[in-house]
């Protein structure tokens, strides 16, 4: 194909090579699908009639210290870019440096935090820099794959929904500029929700709009402040996100098509968010502040009620859009790829045990406890994720108040016996009588940073009680004991997987336990908690292999030895979006 002319905005239809074109998006993140499956997700997008992809860049995941950068393996951001284009998906980038999606201080990294004046998405020199610097990076990788140079990318967007954080006039123009300034030629947009639209836009790039209900105000609203432009949902959001001691969210087929036909039917273009959710591996999950006394944490699934569910299986969602889209096209839709199965494994017994009081890495002791970006590790990157400990000596008794210095949530121990925890809700907590010196110790989890919202530069984790502290951090290196002997908590928890045919898609379930986290053969796939509403963990088949499997629980609190498998997800009692 002769590449004259990429997408346009210069009429109210989008034109790609000066016809017109409708955008049919669905964003998936390669970040949150094992890379064994991209091509599956990708070959099920284009069979649902699709014809364009739509994925953020994860910073904090591509430069987890200052000045390293990894874009291997799972973030081979140009691997995914050449196999959209090589099955015929033109690509809508969505690089940040800021994105959101309920992912941990909106992709951020948090070595940013150790600044203590930082002022996040603005102008603040200490944050144009970094993002300068990850911008030199990022679009040398991106600049050969737009389509005036052959490549699938036919739109980038500027930052994402501006408008609605909107504290600095002169940041968006230095977002296009870093763009520009680096060889980005295609199409530029911008994304925000109705409220956000009033502020969110920046001079020469095509606003968009995201909601979920089409409201006709919004697309006059549209309109008015930007007549004779094509119009496209940039996130019609197909479902929504979770939060632990939530319920579950779902929003239903018989909701959802009618909007989907009316947008198409009023000439517009949309970008399903999400087409495939996929799973917050790791420690990656944002958190929720808006409106509400005190954060709470997304949980690890991003299956997000989406056509295609976080396995990758189809939805009554999938089939009726494939339906709706295939009027789209003027050839047949391909043919669907065939579904995977699916193991519910026969349960597995813990056989080894490892307290975390055995697994402790001295790192650092101070007079004022530090937020734990700012502790002494990583080449001085601050610890990103997951539990800090905090120890120090007590000689008095009485009560324990955390006059909220506590983030998120910390099992508070007196020379090792668990007290109870303290988070935003529970402040304070009677210490048990005893006389002499003893350890208090916190271990302080960082439950995923908020994504959203004007509170991203309070993001610092930890605590600041203050007193002589010592911190530690925890590794699962150490001396393992059998279950024969008793096991403390918190702890490691280690099983074997045994894996006899080629290894197939499974979901741990964790009845036992209460709150943890689980690795498979090095991989973490996340948090879970008994409070749900999350009560099954994705495990996805690539990440096994034949024979035996390494399955290691890091558990707060209790265990009951066994981890079961299901060939199906639980994610907990549900509610309708609305
Ligand atoms: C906004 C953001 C997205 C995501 C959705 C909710 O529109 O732009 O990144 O957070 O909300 O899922």
């Amino acid at each position: 194909m002769s590449r004259v002319e990429g997408l346009r905005a210069n009429s109210s239809q989008f034109t790609l090579e000066r016809k017109p074109f409708h955008i049919l998006g669905g964003s998936i993140h390669y970040f949150r699908v094992p890379r064994g499956y991209w091509e599956d997700r990708l070959l099920k997008m284009k069979a649902c009639g699709l014809n364009t992809l739509t994925t953020y860049v994860p910073w904090n995941l591509h430069e987890p210290e200052r000045g390293v950068f990894n874009f291997e393996d799972q973030l081979d951001l140009e691997a995914y870019l050449r196999l959209a284009a090589s099955l015929g998906l033109w690509v809508i980038l969505r690089p940040g440096p800021y994105i959101c999606a309920e992912w941990d201080l909106g992709g951020l990294p948090s070595w940013l935090l150790r600044d203590q004046n930082m002022k996040l998405r603005t102008t603040y020199p200490g944050f144009t820099a970094a993002v300068n610097s990850f911008f030199n990076q990022l679009m040398k990788k991106v600049v050969p794959h737009q389509y005036s140079k052959g490549g699938p990318i036919i739109a980038v967007q500027v930052e994402n929904e501006y408008g609605s954080f909107a504290k600095d006039e002169d940041y968006m123009p230095f977002m296009k500029e870093a763009l520009l300034s680096r060889g980005i030629t295609e199409l530029l947009l911008t994304s925000d929700n109705r409220e956000g639209l009033k502020r969110g836009g920046v001079k020469g790039a095509l606003e968009t709009i995201n909601f979920q209900k089409l409201n006709p105000n919004d697309i006059k609203y549209l309109d008015g402040i930007q007549p004779n432009k094509p119009k496209l949902v940039m996130e019609y959001w197909s479902g929504w996100f979770d939060l632990w001691g939530d319920l579950h969210h779902v929003y239903t087929a018989e909701d959802m098509i009618p909007v989907v036909t009316e947008i198409l039917k009023l000439d517009m273009s949309i970008n399903l968010y999400m087409f495939h959710g996929g799973t917050n591996f790791g420690f990656m999950s944002g958190a929720f502040a808006v409106g509400i006394p005190a954060p709470k944490p997304m949980v690890t699934s991003y299956d997000y009620d989406a056509p295609l569910s976080e396995a990758g299986d189809y939805t009554t969602k999938y089939h009726l859009l494939r339906n709706l889209f295939s009027h789209y096209h003027a050839q047949p839709l391909p043919e669907l790829p065939s579904h995977q199965e699916r193991r519910a494994y026969q349960p597995v017994v813990i056989h080894q045990h490892l307290s975390l009081w055995d697994s402790l890495h001295f790192t650092d002791k101070s007079e004022r406890p530090v937020n734990m970006e700012n502790l002494p590790v990583n080449n001085n990157n601050g610890q990103s994720y997951g539990y800090t400990l905090y120890e120090t000596t007590i000689t008095s008794e009485g009560t324990l108040n955390s006059k909220n210095n506590i983030r998120d949530r910390a099992l508070v121990f007196v020379d090792k016996h668990f007290v109870g925890v303290l988070d935003y809700k529970t402040q304070e907590l009677a210490l048990p009588d005893g006389k002499g010196k003893r350890t208090l110790s916190l271990l302080v989890e960082n439950c995923g940073r908020v994504n959203y919202g004007k509170t991203l530069d309070d993001q610092r984790k930890g605590t600041s009680l203050c007193n002589v502290f010592s911190f530690y951090r925890l590794e699962s290196s150490g001396h393992w004991m059998s279950m024969r002997q008793r096991p403390s908590f918190p702890g490691f928890f280690q099983a074997r997987l045994y894996v006899n045919s080629f290894p197939k898609d499974t979901f741990i379930k964790l009845p036992g336990w209460s709150k943890g986290v689980v690795f498979i053969n090095g991989k973490n796939l996340g948090r879970y908690w008994s409070i749900g509403p999350q009560q099954t963990l994705y495990v996805p088949g690539p990440w096994l292999h034949k024979g035996d499997n390494e399955v290691i629980v890091f558990e707060e609190q209790e265990t009951d030895g066994k981890i079961q498998f299901a060939s199906s997800p639980d994610y907990g009692m549900t509610v309708d979006v609305q």
